[in-house]
């Protein structure tokens, strides 16, 4: 008897960057997607309407490959293999696969010679996006081949008979122009699910794993105020009751302006009375002091969570395994912080060596992990949540305190000699700056030098300049430009001095940051914006320190555009943060991301 197919795909994660993004995108069709890993899939398979088998690390012929069961090969229920999932269906069926003469990373075009369902409405040359060594080099039988690229033989193959299908480039990134309308292909025309899934049918179905991951217990959330940890705490007391759900604020000290009250003013109109705020600013002065490396701050800072929950758990017992931690993890944040095969950029105050304890234990709730920005923004809405919330700017748990850049020594800034790459940028000095900042680049964590340019030039030019400066300068990875008006000559006085986070300068750089929102609100740049992370550092020219800018459009913080603002506005922001006292002056970063991060470090 043939089992009623449910409208899902099944997304089987071969332990690829982009198994999320997948599944992402199968969300954009308005077609659920459900998450397994090989040795899962089999129970969750027969119900589906189709399996997407996604890119991984590995060569099916390694002897650490993922095991996957035959059965899933077998069941009728259309296959799509993407990158890694395309070989593994090329080796599992019968064809052949083998490291390619030329590996491909980057764009290529894709030269379609067969026509069939899955490439259907892709004009014949299209630009595709490809990261792989290993390549197949025979199909299965009953495959034919539908595209090839320069470097790679068998882009795409089909048995369209038995409705398996199999592409070498990866259709879910943007760089492949038409990747979508091959994911719909697949979707709508060959598995024939129909778009019926909806943020509405999400909810009532994050609310039931909820109760199911957290059984009988309670759960104890810190909230930060921001969009991530308020949604998932919305979300954990909608489906348990606010009885058996607390929310905690900590107030570490490094929160911006006013931030303490304007969280506590929306918990009150929604009526949570589940939530308490938890003075703690002197444990978290304490935990930093003297600390300059920002892996190591951010570890201190998690731990200190970590204690004040301990301290909650005394005075409001929630302990005798009765609680759980709930998180407002989103998923880009675990793939930065090293998960899912990926390099560690950095390693997120959620993901320190005592989380992850808890979370082998099946102590933590983190109900949003599969979700991009954008979506839990949709979710806060669909609850009911107000718009100043859900439309707020992202804000890093450990706050101000990773923009509070520190020094151990006292270092001479110096004009950079080796650097031609600003030729044609005449009357522009290209300084380079003794501190180092947090970078991405090749997929691996940088911690390099920052490089400031002192000339007249349009921002959008800085930027094009600080794209080759990064290239070609080594040791660097980040490029501001002067936006305060200083001579050469006071540059040249210019030195990185030691510095550590104090009250002091957290209470400068608060200041700054809140002349910089207060003025984004006045010019209505809000929309613009991704993310305005303001940055003390301790580059003294007259005395003082320095503020960094560095406004970014994204959409998912995995990659970042620096955003270009009119220049009168900038000087406006630099003229108001000037007067601070103890500010000598203001830069302005236009690094995008990567090979920069967001935040500097
Ligand atoms: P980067 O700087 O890596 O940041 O480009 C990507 C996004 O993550 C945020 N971020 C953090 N969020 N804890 C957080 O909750 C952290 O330790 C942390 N570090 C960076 C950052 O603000 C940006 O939105």
């Amino acid at each position: 008897m043939m089992t009623k197919k449910e409208n899902y795909i099944l997304v089987i994660n071969a332990g690829g960057q982009y198994c999320h993004l997948i599944a992402r995108r199968i969300r954009e069709c308005q077609v659920e997607a459900r998450i397994a890993s090989p040795g899962d899939a089999v129970s969750q398979m027969e119900n589906a309407s189709g399996i997407i088998f996604s890119g991984g690390p590995r060569s099916v012929y390694a002897a650490d490959a993922p095991e996957f069961p035959d059965s899933l090969f077998e069941s009728g229920v259309p296959l799509l293999g993407i990158c890694y999932g395309h070989q593994l269906l090329a080796s599992k069926l019968g064809g052949r696969v083998q490291p390619g003469q030329t590996p491909e990373y980057g764009e290529a075009i894709l030269n379609i010679s067969g026509q069939d369902t899955i490439l259907g409405g892709v004009p014949n040359h299209t630009k595709v996006w490809m990261s792989h060594g290993d390549e197949v080099v025979s199909v299965p039988p009953g495959f034919q081949v539908l595209a090839r690229s320069r470097d790679c033989e068998v882009a795409a193959m089909a048995n369209t008979q038995r409705k398996i299908f199999g592409v070498q480039f990866h259709p879910e990134v943007n760089d492949t122009a038409h990747g979508q309308q091959i994911l719909e292909n697949f979707v709508f025309k060959v598995c024939n699910a129909s778009r019926n899934w909806k943020i509405d049918s999400l909810v009532p179905q994050l609310h039931e794993e909820i109760r199911k991951k957290v059984g009988d217990k309670n759960v104890l959330f810190f909230v930060s105020g921001g969009v991530d940890s308020t949604v998932a705490f919305a979300l954990t007391t909608a489906a348990l009751g606010p009885d058996r759900v607390l929310g905690v604020f900590v107030d570490t000290g490094f929160m911006r302006k006013n931030e303490g009250d304007e969280i506590k003013d929306i918990f009150k109109q929604r009526g949570w009375n589940n939530f308490r705020i938890e003075h703690a600013e002197k444990t978290f002065f304490d935990v930093v002091e003297g600390i300059t490396d920002p892996e190591e701050k951010r570890r201190r800072i998690g731990k200190a969570f970590i204690s004040i929950q301990q301290k909650v758990d005394r005075e409001i017992g929630l302990t005798n395994g009765k609680w759980m931690l709930g998180q407002g993890t989103i998923y880009p944040d675990t793939v930065e912080s090293g998960q899912h095969n990926a390099a560690v950029i950095k390693t997120h105050h959620n993901r320190v060596p005592e989380i992850e304890k808890l979370i082998q234990e099946g102590m933590v709730l983190e109900p949003l992990s599969d979700f991009y920005k954008d979506e839990v923004r949709a979710i806060g809405r669909k609850l009911g949540l107000p718009e100043v919330l859900v439309a707020k700017n992202p804000f890093p748990g450990p706050g101000l305190a990773v923009r509070c850049l520190c020094s151990d020594s006292e270092l001479p800034v110096a004009v950079c000699s080796d650097c031609s790459s600003v030729g044609e940028l005449r009357g522009t000095t290209v300084w380079r700056i003794p501190l180092r900042t947090v970078g991405v680049q090749g997929d691996h964590r940088s911690y390099s030098n920052l490089v400031l340019l002192q000339g007249a030039a349009d921002l959008e030019t800085f930027a094009q300049v600080s794209l080759r400066i990064t290239r070609e300068v080594r040791g660097t990875n980040r490029v501001a430009f002067l936006v305060t008006d200083l001579s050469k000559e006071e540059l040249t006085q210019a030195h990185i001095r030691p510095a550590t986070i104090t009250p002091a300068r957290i209470s400068i750089l608060r200041e700054a940051d809140a002349i910089c929102r207060k003025l984004v609100s006045k010019h209505g740049l809000d929309e613009k914006i991704w993310q305005f992370p303001v940055i003390l550092l301790p580059l003294s020219i007259k005395g003082g320190e320095t503020i960094a800018l560095r406004p970014v459009c994204s959409s998912d913080a995995m990659t970042a555009r620096h955003a270009n603002l009119p220049m009168e506005f900038v000087r406006e922001v630099a003229n108001e943060i000037e007067t601070i006292s103890g500010i000598d002056c203001v830069i302005y970063d236009v690094t995008d991301k990567p090979p920069a991060t967001i935040e500097w470090e």
